[in-house]
């Protein structure tokens, strides 16, 4: 062992590993941009974690050696029963994690990063006080910064997406004043933190008041933003939680972690982009909050008239006269596991010559890609999966659009009702078919809060139950 650690190779070993898990991690992320690649995309990003742990590992023992036997043991010691602790914890919730509960999940794993740039931020100032430069002090306090607005506000995106928080917005009066006084107060504690170093622990005040006001700003951020937009800001967090790893790369001079949160960071904006884009809404309107609510909303005042309901075996008749058949999955599809009978109806309509496709809207579900992932399990073939862009022109010209589970992304309300919380959003256009089938168990409204015209519509008839058992007695009613 010591050897190995005396070696003047190992120096040049962790580079190379280094160098080779960031090229690992870049081909991860080529990987999982497609369905049919995803799986050696994540076996890239294996590879290249387990060989950036076995380096830092190594580097982390050559260090401890430098200060004794003893040290090392107790340091090797340390850091392997906290990895074969969290690695415990993480396999059980990554096997036990339902599918719709995984945008908590990835919440909540985003607030480990922000507490972990918190502790290595305060860590590496107690470390260097007294004698770092100007840089490490601006690199501690933004790092400390991001990691701080990450921890708390990915908390309460947890505590929203898990229903353990109201979903509606917390609107403050003049909370935009209240951010920016934030920011500007934190720019001033970091020239007064830069000025200080010299003098021991004077410059934790300045550090600790700073690190209080940003998880004051990371709560006050997420909570006035509505539930329709946490996808955005879980992508959003994830982006944060990058830029947080990539300082405490920064603090800690280990260029990997800069790499990695780099990618992390600029990816997860780039999905955030991507997201806004979807919903039509700019990414400062999101951050700026307000969008979404879980209780009486504009729509919900109004009058539609009556909703018209229908029988499984009626809607199997249908079905069977049709030419073609549009389905638009969403959260209520996830929540019944009704994907596999979904596969199974798509394979028995394509058996009698129906031409079926499945029509995906980008936030269908509560997390990027939900639904992709549910149908790709059931085996529906991926060629018949398409994006809302390529499946809306179509719609005026199907016979039967079968809504499963979806509500907010199929509400005509985004088009037809500028006064609604969600005006402006695209939506999957399912109106214009000829008929219109909308699974789900009551008339209740979808994670937005918002009534669905839709339901009352001439051409709408509801199938209520779970998604599930009525997808079921279609197929069983089609022999
Ligand atoms: P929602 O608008 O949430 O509607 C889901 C519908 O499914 C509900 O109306 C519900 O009605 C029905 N349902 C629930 N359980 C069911 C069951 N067992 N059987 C049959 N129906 C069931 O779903 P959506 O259209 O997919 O829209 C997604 C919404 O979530 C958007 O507002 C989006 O902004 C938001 N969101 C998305 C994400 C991402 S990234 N995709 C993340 C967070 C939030 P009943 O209760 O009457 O059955």
């Amino acid at each position: 062992m010591s050897d190995l650690l005396d070696s003047e190779h190992l120096t040049g070993f962790v580079t190379g590993a280094y160098v080779v898990a960031a090229l690992l991690f870049i081909a991860a992320l080529a990987g999982l941009a497609r369905h049919e690649t995803a799986k050696q995309g994540n076996l890239a990003g294996m590879v290249g974690m387990g060989l950036a742990l076995v380096a830092t590992l190594l580097l982390a023992a050559q260090k401890a050696e430098l200060l004794g036997e003893r040290s090392l043991v107790v340091t090797l010691g340390l850091v392997l029963l906290m990895m074969a602790i969290g690695g415990a914890v993480g396999a059980w919730r990554a096997r036990t994690v339902e599918m719709t509960g995984m945008p908590e999940l990835v919440a909540v794993l985003h607030s480990f990063v922000g507490l972990a740039a918190v502790l290595v931020g305060i860590n590496s100032y107690l470390e260097y006080e007294g004698y770092a430069d100007g840089v490490h002090d601006v690199e501690v306090f933004v790092g400390v910064f991001i990691g701080a607005v990450t921890f708390t506000g990915s908390l309460v995106a947890w505590a929203k997406l898990s229903g353990r928080m109201r979903s509606a917005p917390v609107a403050l009066p003049g909370r935009h004043w209240l951010n920016l006084a934030v920011i500007v107060a934190s720019l001033v504690l970091m020239v007064w933190f830069v000025r200080l170093d010299g003098d021991l622990g004077l410059g934790l005040v300045p550090l600790l008041l700073m690190t209080a006001l940003a998880l004051l700003l990371g709560f006050h951020l997420v909570s006035a933003i509505g539930g329709g937009d946490m996808p955005v800001v879980v992508s959003m967090l994830n982006s944060y939680s990058g830029w947080a790893a990539a300082a405490a790369g920064f603090m800690l001079g280990n260029d990997l972690l800069i790499i990695t949160g780099a990618l992390v960071g600029s990816s997860g904006a780039i999905l955030s982009y991507i997201m806004c884009k979807a919903m039509n809404r700019s990414f400062i309107s999101v951050i700026a909050g307000g969008f979404g609510s879980d209780g009486a909303t504009v729509g919900e005042a109004r009058d539609y008239g009556d909703h018209r309901e229908v029988q499984a075996a009626e809607v199997a008749e249908m079905l069977a006269g049709a030419r073609s058949v549009v389905i638009t999955p969403g959260y209520g599809m996830a929540v019944a596991q009704a994907q596999y009978p979904v596969a199974e109806l798509t394979r028995k309509l394509r058996e009698r010559g129906v031409q079926v496709r499945f029509g995906i809207h980008p936030v269908a579900g509560r997390l990027p890609g939900h639904m992709n992932v549910l149908l790709a399990e059931a085996k529906v073939p991926y060629d018949i999966v398409l994006e809302m862009d390529e499946i809306n022109d179509d719609l005026a010209g199907t016979d039967v659009v079968l809504v499963i589970g979806a509500n907010d992304t199929v509400n005509p309300a985004a088009k037809e009702e500028p006064g609604s919380p969600i005006a402006g959003m695209p939506v999957l256009e399912v109106w214009h078919a000829r008929d219109v089938v909308v699974f789900k168990r009551s008339m209740a409204t979808g994670y937005a809060g918002v009534q669905n015209p839709l339901f009352f519509k001439d051409n709408t008839q509801m199938l209520f139950g779970d998604a599930k058992d009525r997808v079921n007695d279609i197929v069983g009613a089609l022999g």
